[in-house]
């Protein structure tokens, strides 16, 4: 397979068409949180921010945006539900696409990662459940996190969420986004729903497989009938157990969406690799993506805990199209280059991972030439 790239090109810097769009590399700019957007509205430090890691054809998914105003489970994390949030992104968007990107919208809802603060007039915070969660440390490391008791969605109320989410999709596009991203990961929403240790529902939104996926594919079906399936991916970590959303199966769930999104001709899917127990908790585990890469026609991208011969290694044996980084690119605006000569990487801090400071840990990692 390796003597297949070009000579100096290690396979992370091999082009890849993802369906209509042209990538002249594989290292995606995985999704991340960085409550900067004060009021749930983007600024035009973002702008600087995602511009820094924006590459002519590379690939970059926005932090997880939310759709509606009951979506928000920590301070100043951005929406697109307003038209106030849809002009923020606006120049944002216009600033990576300067630089030749593709950026995609991850578009959000935290369920019961919430409490009655982030809520509008207090109410509490919505779920597939009425359990609610233990106190837990952020991904920080450092701050602990606490949540209201939350509501359990009636079914009848399931169709507005859904809605919720297309009206985001559409504002998205509006915004300039190139395609959204649904937020099906890590504990939210739609992983409330999936997983059965969070889902204890009797309605058909309950129970079976099949009928813990029913959310997430109808949420599908209304964004790729608003903004076509050409640019909707999807974000999945079966095997994560993180905000105590863990599944009894992860493998049959991985491998039922994997399925059911070629229904839907879903541009990507993007899935977390079962070594990350939480999102930034690496652990040995005899699981695999693999069978899911397969399962799965579209794009397939991979993330958790890649480095850059182990993200190598997965292209060149061909287990996932592409590999998403987080850490690693959070604290390296010039990751791709960084590959490419195989330079030393900036360690991340994790301490100003959320600070809401428009500047110091956000937009003043250095370049390598600022080193040299
Ligand atoms: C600061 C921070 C914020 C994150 N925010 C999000 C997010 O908004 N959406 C999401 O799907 N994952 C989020 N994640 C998870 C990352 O996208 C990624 O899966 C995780 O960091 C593991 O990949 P890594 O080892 O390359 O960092 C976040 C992780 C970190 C460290």
């Amino acid at each position: 397979m390796e003597n297949n790239f070009l000579k100096d090109q290690i396979p992370l810097l091999t082009p890849y068409q993802m369906g209509k769009f042209q990538l002249s590399h594989r290292i995606v700019m995985a999704p991340l949180t960085r409550q900067r957007s004060y009021n749930n509205v983007p600024q035009p430090h973002a702008a600087l921010y995602y511009s820094q890691r924006a590459t002519k054809g590379g690939f970059i998914i926005s932090e997880a945006t939310g759709v509606s105003d009951t979506a928000q489970g920590y301070p100043d994390t951005p929406g697109i539900w307003t038209k106030e949030q849809i002009e923020a992104w606006k120049p944002i968007v216009d600033a990576v696409h300067a630089k030749g990107a593709i950026f995609f919208c991850q578009i959000w809802h935290v369920g019961r990662v919430s409490n009655t603060e982030f809520q509008p007039n207090g109410q509490d915070p919505i779920s597939s459940t009425d359990k609610g969660l233990a106190p837990q440390v952020r991904s920080n490391g450092i701050d602990v996190a606490r949540f209201s008791t939350p509501r359990r969605l009636r079914t009848d109320e399931i169709p507005q969420i859904v809605n919720d989410f297309k009206l985001a999709a559409r504002n998205a596009i509006e915004a300039g986004f190139d395609g959204v991203e649904i937020h099906g990961a890590h504990g939210y929403l739609i992983d409330q729903f999936f997983k059965d240790q969070g889902n204890d529902r009797t309605d058909h939104y309950g129970g079976s497989l099949e009928n813990r996926c029913r959310f997430a594919l109808e949420i599908t079906e209304a964004v790729t009938t608003e903004v076509g399936a050409y640019r909707v991916g999807m974000r999945l970590s079966p095997f994560a157990n993180f905000m105590e959303c863990g599944d009894s199966n992860p493998k049959a769930l991985g491998l039922y969406m994997a399925e059911a999104l070629n229904k839907y001709e879903l541009l990507y899917c993007h899935m977390v690799e079962p070594r990350m127990r939480t999102v930034v908790e690496k652990s040995d585990c005899p699981h695999s993506l693999v069978p899911m890469r397969k399962a799965f026609k579209g794009t397939f991208i991979a993330a958790g805990g890649y480095d850059r011969e182990d993200g190598n290694k997965a292209v060149a044996e061909n287990r996932a199209d592409l590999v998403a980084y987080g850490r690693h690119f959070l604290a390296n605006p010039d990751l791709p280059r960084r590959f490419e000569i195989n330079a030393p990487l900036n360690k991340y801090n994790r301490e100003t991972f959320y600070l809401s400071d428009p500047v110091v840990g956000y937009t003043d990692y250095p370049f390598l030439e600022e080193i040299s």
